[in-house]
């Protein structure tokens, strides 16, 4: 069988079909790679993956970094599981994010793994952000291009965070050290070359300069921009199919509306570099 790329939306994702990632072959990780870049978001449906399969793919990107937050596999601190038992409330990823951009070197991308699906809900949504920026005015961009922000994992993981006093909360590693780091506001995305908008709602805290306060109203328009349907996608999860996404280029946001079913993913996150501005 061939490989084939099917778009999601036209702003944002690809479905590769065709394709064993279990036994993947250098012109098609090749092909992978480009739609990775091009579309943000790749997904596999109908997988047979197993942990270790997981791992190799995983390592053909790069170096593995593991998760200060997210419990693990057993015998395999390498893979995150992401999961929500039904009958818990708060989900990971509930909200549009960028794995790690609190880390100084953000994560290249994560591969995630649906291992339990709910049979309808659960979706995940994303975002590229390198459309985005590119549909804002000339102004505005040149406005951009000059600042940095401040981000950090405390608005979401430490004391007082959006987890705090959920049903999370327990489930997450007690001991997770807590990151901050200023990234330029607009990157050259390492690979494409590509100008992004790299803020985003759940970890970019201000700009550099300006108080919490007076960087929301900008932070807010860009977030209403970066989530509009021209440049975004949902996805519909299926047993065994695989999604990795840019985690420099886009964002995503786990939809929680399954209460009371059951839903586990299993993550690989892959090391990424320091972002330098446009
Ligand atoms: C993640 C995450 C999305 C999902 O693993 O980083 O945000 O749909 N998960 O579970
Ligand atoms: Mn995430």
């Amino acid at each position: 069988m061939s490989a084939s790329l099917h778009p999601v939306s036209p702003g944002c994702g690809v479905e590769v079909r065709g394709v064993e990632l279990a036994r993947l072959s250098n012109s098609d990780l090749s092909l992978i790679r480009d739609a990775f870049h091009e579309h943000g978001v790749i997904f596999l449906r109908d997988q047979t993956f197993t942990k270790d399969d997981h791992l190799a793919f995983a390592r053909r990107w790069g170096e593995i970094v593991i998760n200060e937050h997210f419990p693990e596999l057993a015998d395999t601190p390498e893979i995150a599981v992401v999961i929500k038992e039904a009958d818990q409330k708060t989900n990971i990823g509930g909200g549009w994010h960028a794995d790690h951009s609190y880390d100084p070197a953000p994560a290249l991308g994560s591969i995630l793994v649906a291992r339990d699906v709910p049979e309808c809900g659960g979706d995940t949504m994303f975002a590229h952000l390198a459309r985005a920026f590119d549909t804002l005015s000339d102004g505005l961009k040149a406005n951009l291009r000059s600042l940095r922000a401040l981000h950090s994992s405390r608005q979401i993981y430490g004391p007082g965070g959006a987890y705090e006093g959920t049903d999370l909360k327990q489930v997450l590693k007690a001991d997770g050290a807590l990151s901050d780091a200023m990234h330029p506001v607009v990157i050259r995305h390492p690979e494409t070359g590509r100008e992004v908008l790299y803020v985003n709602p759940a970890h970019t805290i201000r700009f550099e300069g300006w108080t919490r306060e007076e960087s929301l109203p900008l932070l807010n328009h860009l977030y209403a921009h970066a989530t509009k349907p021209d440049f975004t996608c949902r996805h519909r999860w299926t047993p065994g199919c695989v999604a990795m996404w840019d985690n420099r280029s886009t964002w995503h946001h786990a939809l929680n509306d399954y209460q009371g079913q059951r839903r586990e993913m299993h993550r690989i996150t892959i090391a990424g570099t320091a972002l330098d501005a446009a």
